[in-house]
């Protein structure tokens, strides 16, 4: 079986002591020459030396790894989310492990179970569907854990653990505003999960832009959907049917199906039917569809999170009973932006 370099080895091959191969290795300050330097690192390669990080963790009590959990692995949101905690958390030296619940209680338990025993650091946690609806069993289970958690995104009733959301009730707020803008005013929606938490802020605040121009949402023109693409292309029928001249989808995905259906009918975007979506995701996924949409600032997410956690980050000290992430908890909430583009225009002439 093939021998696995270690500190010691390098030690010998440059007549140095294991202290010194550490301390060169971890970039520690140290009075050895440039050339002795330069020698631990060559030696270190030539031998394919890897770092035995679970001796490590023992040593500082740290795993340096931080987990993910999010609700949806097929939503590019939540990839986009996804990729921005890693990046940050990379940047302060945490390597991210991210796994997907895929909107189950138990899938979220059995991940959270794992995630501990594995040691990680911190938790990232986008709650479930069924946890959004009711957060006692996700609230025991992040209460028997030793690390600090920051759920994101679909916050939970009561608040109690540390947290990061986006401004939901502005972001339907600013979808209205920007169709009523330009002039429409026979407005449907295609709402997205109503068992996410977000979804019901964000229709709130559609609703409220909608009456501060003194419009009704009618029922034929409220359609519940799903976040998904199919939810936006089986809402699109019945809207246009309605003679709607504008639809304000919960999210980018409902509205690519939207008007995916819209163009099957022989109908254009936004000649036809104005469509604003949520989540800003067309441009960084390349659809053929630049839609116009509310972006979630989610670099600016990622970094509140991070901020958050990162008071709770460093060496764990042994049967450290305090979680100020639920007996302190702290709340942030971003403001999301209108992002404009291609997919709204006047009301259609006539
Ligand atoms: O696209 C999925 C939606 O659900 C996003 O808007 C995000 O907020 C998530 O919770």
């Amino acid at each position: 079986m093939n021998h696995k370099a270690t500190l010691k080895d390098i030690a010998k091959a440059c007549g140095v002591s294991v202290t010194a191969v550490s301390l060169v290795l971890n970039n520690r300050p140290t009075r050895m020459s440039a050339e002795k330097r330069e020698l631990i690192a060559k030696t270190a390669k030539q031998l394919h030396y890897v770092p035995n990080q679970a001796a490590r963790s023992l040593a500082t009590n740290q795993s340096m790894l931080l987990a993910l959990l999010i609700p949806d692995i097929e939503n590019m949101f939540f990839a986009s989310l996804s990729k921005a905690l890693e990046d940050i958390s990379n940047a302060s030296g945490y390597s991210l492990l991210i796994a997907n619940s895929d909107d189950s209680w138990k899938a979220e338990h059995r991940l959270l179970r794992q995630f501990a025993s594995r040691g990680v650091d911190g938790l990232f946690l986008i709650p479930s569907r069924e946890s959004v609806k009711d957060s006692s069993k996700l609230r025991q289970d992040v209460e028997g854990l030793d690390f600090p958690v920051v759920i994101t995104d679909r916050l939970v009733s009561d608040n109690w653990c540390d947290a990061v959301g986006t401004d939901n009730f502005i972001g339907g707020k600013l979808a209205a505003q920007r169709l009523i803008a330009e002039g429409h005013r026979r407005i449907a929606c295609v709402s997205g999960d109503t068992r996410t938490g977000n979804d019901n802020r964000r229709m709130a605040g559609f609703h409220a832009g909608l009456e501060e121009a003194g419009l009704q949402l009618e029922p034929e023109l409220n359609v519940v959907g799903n976040y998904r693409f199919d939810g936006g292309y089986h809402a699109a029928d019945r809207i246009l049917d309605a003679n709607a001249t504008a639809v304000f989808c919960g999210n980018d995905l409902m509205a690519l199906g939207f008007i995916r259906r819209l163009e099957e009918r022989g109908l254009s975007c936004p000649k036809d039917c104005s469509v604003i979506g949520y989540d800003n995701i067309s441009e960084r996924f390349g659809f053929n569809h630049a839609l116009s949409t509310v972006d979630q600032n989610i670099t600016a997410v990622a970094k509140a999170c991070h901020d958050l956690i990162s008071t709770h980050l460093g060496p764990r000290k042994a049967n450290a009973d305090s979680k100020p992430w639920i007996e302190a908890p702290k709340q942030r909430l971003i403001k999301p932006k209108l992002v404009d583009r291609s997919t709204v225009s006047s009301v259609p002439a006539l």
